[in-house]
């Protein structure tokens, strides 16, 4: 049980009726809140109800005297371990990324110095509009903790991703920021080098091979592992997503590429494949742009060479293999044998297989099986950010009591 505290602002939108299951669940594991209510959200739930469930005042507006003389904004908003905004309406999100400070709610996400935690929750067309994706992009590129919605039926009436997760998994996210912030980390002095994304192909210099893969599973990873206290080496292909707080980005485009940037980064304690590297190149390059029917010739034909395998080729290094070596295997079918089978001919340690038959590539949930060499789990099918965060942990018990990059390095 800890003895944290945590600031919560609740945002306008139905679900702020959650955020009082949720300060009682809170209150129950140990962790107390102290309440900022929008305006909006008070059309919802009540200054009365919150505090009567928070046992403390709850706080509403910027310019009242009496809060001023009891506690300054800038005192209130670091005055808790970790700042979470929940329900986060788009507004809030909006505000958020764009440092407005027009009321005590995004003013205080402003001065706060402690980490955010933000849990969206609106109508699935306004968590899938644009402006919306921008403004979470932008606040985790800046280091918010944002949290997916559930897919599910809304209080709208309408069906898809916006409602507000379980009280208990978003209890669970804020115990893990808790715990995240006190002591040692399971990871500290640990280095994990990971690539994700696709690779680029290059066939001449405006065109290329490449595939949907988004980034997003790799980047939640590097993401999880840099929270558990790792030095993280994110090798990536190119994806329109945000470094990970903490995490060393190498950008590049081929295979060949990523491979050297991989043994570039060596010695590591995890190696994490989990980037779509094209598997052909086309064998030339063009130096110049291909016509479609250059004076009258024929169609030109493509002539493909195969890649470097750079999951073989890190776990087969017989000198500076990373300790422990895990594999991405994407399949429409027979996911676990091919899995399997794929462990034994990469040389790879772990192989997490997912079933990309559905919405995986580029979308926000993942259903993945860890394959071990004896044993197999089946996940539930969850956000990618819930899959990074368990993997690193797992990562994190199997290293237990190894030395990290000191012992690695020799
Ligand atoms: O053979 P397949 O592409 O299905 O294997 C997937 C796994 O191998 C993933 O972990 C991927 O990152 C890795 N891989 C690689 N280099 C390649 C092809 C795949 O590292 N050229």
């Amino acid at each position: 049980m800890s003895s944290k505290r945590i600031l919560l602002i609740i945002g306008g939108g139905i679900a702020a009726y959650k955020s009082l299951e949720l300060i009682r669940e809170l209150s129950r594991r140990g962790v107390a809140s102290r309440c900022i209510l929008t305006k909006a959200g008070a059309e919802f739930v009540t200054p009365l109800s919150v505090s009567a469930l928070s046992g403390e005042k709850c706080f509403t507006d910027l310019f009242s005297l009496d809060d001023e003389a009891e506690m300054g904004h800038i005192q209130l908003s670091r005055s808790a371990d970790l700042v979470v905004a929940c329900p986060a309406t788009a507004d809030l999100l909006a505000k958020a990324a764009q440092g407005h400070a027009n009321d005590l709610a995004s003013t205080t996400l402003m001065a706060t110095d402690k980490p955010v935690l933000m849990v969206p929750a609106m109508n699935v067309r306004m968590w899938e509009h644009a402006a919306t994706k921008r403004n979470v992009e932008t606040l985790r590129g800046d280091g918010v903790h944002v949290m997916n919605p559930d897919e599910g039926a809304m209080a709208c009436g309408e069906f898809g991703s916006g409602r507000l997760p379980d009280v208990a998994v978003i209890a669970d996210a804020i115990e893990h920021q808790l715990d995240m912030l006190s002591g040692p980390k399971p990871l500290d002095g640990q280095h994990a080098l990971i690539t994700a994304g696709p690779t680029r192909e290059p066939l001449d210099p405006v065109r290329y091979l490449s595939n949907h893969s988004s980034g997003k599973q790799g980047y939640a990873i590097a993401g999880a592992l840099a929270a558990l206290g790792a030095r993280v080496t994110l090798v990536s292909g190119p994806v329109s997503l945000s470094p990970p707080r903490g995490v060393d980005v190498v950008p590049v485009e081929t295979a060949r590429e990523m491979l050297q940037a991989c043994e570039e980064a060596l010695p590591a304690d995890v190696f994490i494949s989990v980037a779509a590297v094209a598997d052909w190149r086309p064998s030339m390059a063009a130096a110049k742009k291909l016509k479609l029917k250059d004076e009258g010739k024929t169609l030109p034909s493509l002539a493909l060479s195969e890649n470097p395998d750079i999951l073989s080729t890190l776990s087969k290094k017989e000198k500076g293999r990373p300790g422990l070596v895990i594999g991405f295997a994407a399949e429409t079918h027979d996911v676990e044998q091919l899995a399997r089978a794929k462990m034994k001919r990469k040389g790879c340690d772990w192989i997490v297989a997912n079933d990309v038959s559905g919405d995986v590539m580029g979308g926000d949930v993942n259903e993945v099986a860890l394959v071990t060499p004896d044993s197999v789990e089946h996940w539930p099918r969850m956000d990618k950010i819930a899959v990074a965060r368990q993997l690193a942990e797992r990562i994190a018990e199997a290293l237990k009591g190894q030395g990290g990059e000191q012992v690695a390095a020799e």
